[in-house]
């Protein structure tokens, strides 16, 4: 058994959930940790609102909120996202709990005390007219690296590279067109990230065989010249620096929100009344693997700036340091399959320009498990990838309906009609009741290969050329012909369709869980393969915060070929299981 820690990026929360940034990250993450709870490791999937900054305050800002109404919102409407696309999160939290605050602070002593910040004066861009520094996210320009012209102070979003505002070249207010910048200095904390330069170039010296190219070509690029950065940021809204006389320091939000990953884990086993738990993943030497799902703008974050934190910390110290046994410092990422975009129509998903398909109201249009279906059809692993309603409606009709929905009504229905609701006794297996079944049982090996190497399109085509070749044998065989002349030989044909039934209810039920667990409703089984999620209120000193979790107490998943018992009771009368999408075009405005 192995310790699986999930981590998925932390949405700011000021807008919702896109289906871009669900092929991007969720599904993907929340497929991998079914498929891994399934083989019976044991599984932890952690993320959360990311609530501070200047993106949740340049936002709240515009609609006349506070940051702390406008980021609530949005927190509520992710918890429902999620519930509703069954992103299966162990917990999903927040940024602006106690806990993670005071981890957070912890940090900057952490690393403050080990030596890797440090105080200097930092040049800033100055709003003039203003009369205060600008955030790095205020200020837009040319970006001197690959010279489009609308980069952000903190990032470039054609070329990808981090920025600091006062690289950019001719740069603007966002906010305020008429603005007269200037260069002044502050006060920070910065970050001496070159101290542990050659630890993360050791660390990503040796994952040419599992990382995907683009991320690690990405990563080494930018590990070769490390830069000190600045720690703390002039603003209110955030975790205010634990130094004495520092009003209006925070941690920058990046720093913090990272570090989210190690505070859910911690809350998560506070929350299970193992408060140790954590350390399982965190600090033991055997039998651990963390993996980071993000897009492919979050890469530079989680493939060395984390890293870099972590480093720098060693451990959280106290009582929250390794136990006698573990490894001296923190567990470093295993690996981050970060995928590219998805674009609607050749353009990037922006939600001022219109140019958005949202992920919550397609899944209550048309069910979660069509949406995830087609998502992880065009899923961008290797490359950008293109939302399409006529690519989605036919997913849904041509694929999932006709091979997989169908495939389990036709059979079932037969069954029931015709043995009393019950798998058929087999009588001796010809040679192609014998190839299915092999192909079947052999689909978990080649299916979970995949998986486990998220490779998650391959999974999923692998898996569905199986429900292929179970739909070829119903159309060769056709019991519905043979029930006339030779009962017993039909009821063998609809056993030998019934196992592969059985089979890909497992199968699939990482990408189209509702589907699969309903088929096995049908087959009569009485426990599901997965647990429940669930949202909590959690109290702590000072206020309250609402967050997801996943009960896994009535869930009895493997990842086997099980044999499916002649005389199961089917659980009642079949119905169909899949809706034909009529023409998917727009979705209504709402
Ligand atoms: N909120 C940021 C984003 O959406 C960061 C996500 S990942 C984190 O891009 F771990 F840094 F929070
Ligand atoms: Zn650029």
């Amino acid at each position: 058994m192995e310790n699986i820690l999930v981590c998925l990026a932390w949405p700011y929360a000021n807008g919702d959930a896109h289906v871009g940034h669900i092929a991007g990250a969720y599904l993907p993450a929340d497929i991998f940790a079914r498929y891994q709870r399934l083989t019976g490791n044991r599984v932890v999937v952690v993320s959360g609102s990311d609530s501070h900054g200047t993106p949740i305050v340049v936002s709240a800002e515009k609609q006349g909120k506070t940051p702390r109404a406008l980021f609530e919102h949005f927190h509520a409407r992710f918890l429902q996202t999620w519930i509703k696309l069954g992103i299966s999160y162990d917990l999903y939290t927040h940024t602006d709990t106690e806990n993670h605050h005071a981890i957070a602070q912890q940090m900057f002593t952490r690393l403050n005390d080990n030596g890797q910040l440090f105080l200097a004066k930092q040049k800033q861009v100055y709003s003039e007219k203003q009369q205060k520094f600008l955030p790095d996210r205020f200020v837009e320009g040319t970006c001197p690296i690959c010279a489009y012209d609308k980069a952000r102070g903190d990032q470039c979003d054609n070329c990808g590279n981090l920025l600091e505002a006062v690289q950019l070249i001719n740069p603007r207010n966002r906010n305020l067109a008429d603005d007269v910048l200037s260069i002044r200095e502050s006060e920070h904390y910065m970050w001496d990230l070159p101290q542990v330069g050659p630890a993360i170039g050791e660390y990503l010296a040796d994952k040419d065989s599992y990382w995907r190219p683009q991320v690690l070509n990405f990563a080494r690029n930018f590990a070769k010249d490390l830069n000190p950065r600045a720690f703390t940021r002039d603003l209110t809204w955030g975790i205010p620096i634990p130094v004495p006389n520092s009003e209006g320091k925070c941690i920058y939000v990046w720093w913090e929100a990272v570090l989210g990953y190690l505070t859910a884990t911690i809350e998560w086993a506070k929350l299970n009344g193992t408060p140790e738990a954590w350390k399982d993943f965190w600090y033991a030497p055997d039998n651990v693997k963390i993996y980071n799902f993000i897009g492919k703008d979050n890469i530079l974050f989680h493939t060395v700036l984390w890293q870099g934190i972590l480093l720098g910390m060693k451990h959280l110290g106290d009582e929250a340091a390794p136990r006698p046994g573990d490894n001296p410092t923190f567990n470093l990422p295993y690996d981050v399959p970060a995928n590219q975009y998805v674009n609607l129509n050749g353009q990037k998903f922006s939600k001022s320009l219109g140019v958005s398909v949202e992920a919550l109201e397609l899944a209550e249009k048309y069910g979660a498990d069509p949406v995830r279906f087609y998502l992880t059809q065009i899923m961008p692993e290797q490359r950008d990838a293109d939302w399409s309603f006529e690519g989605f409606t036919q997913a849904n009709n041509s694929e999932l309906l006709a091979k997989w929905g169908n495939l389990a009504q036709r059979t079932l229905s037969q069954i029931f009609k015709n043995f009393d609701g019950a798998i058929p006794i087999p009588g001796a297996l010809t040679e192609a009741d014998q190839a299915l079944l092999t192909a079947s049982r052999a689909a978990f090996a080649a299916v979970g290969e995949s998986l486990n190497a998220v490779r998650l399109r391959e999974a999923l085509t692998l898996a569905m050329e199986l429900a292929g070749k179970a739909n070829y044998y119903i159309d060769q065989q056709a019991p519905w012909k043979i029930i006339k002349v030779d009962k017993a030989r039909a009821g063998t044909q609809l056993y030998v369709a019934a196992q592969v039934i059985d089979h890909l209810s497992v199968l699939l039920s990482p990408f189209v869980p509702d589907l699969c667990e309903a088929v096995r409703r049908q087959l009569g089984y009485a426990k599901p393969l997965f647990g429940r999620l669930f949202t909590e209120t959690v109290h702590e000193r000072t206020r309250d915060h609402e967050v997801l979790r996943y009960d896994a107490r009535e869930a009895d998943g493997h990842w086997v070929a099980s044999q499916l018992a002649a005389g199961q009771k089917l659980g009642g009368e079949p119905r169909g299981l899949v809706t034909k999408i009529e023409v998917a075009k727009e979705l209504p405005k709402t």
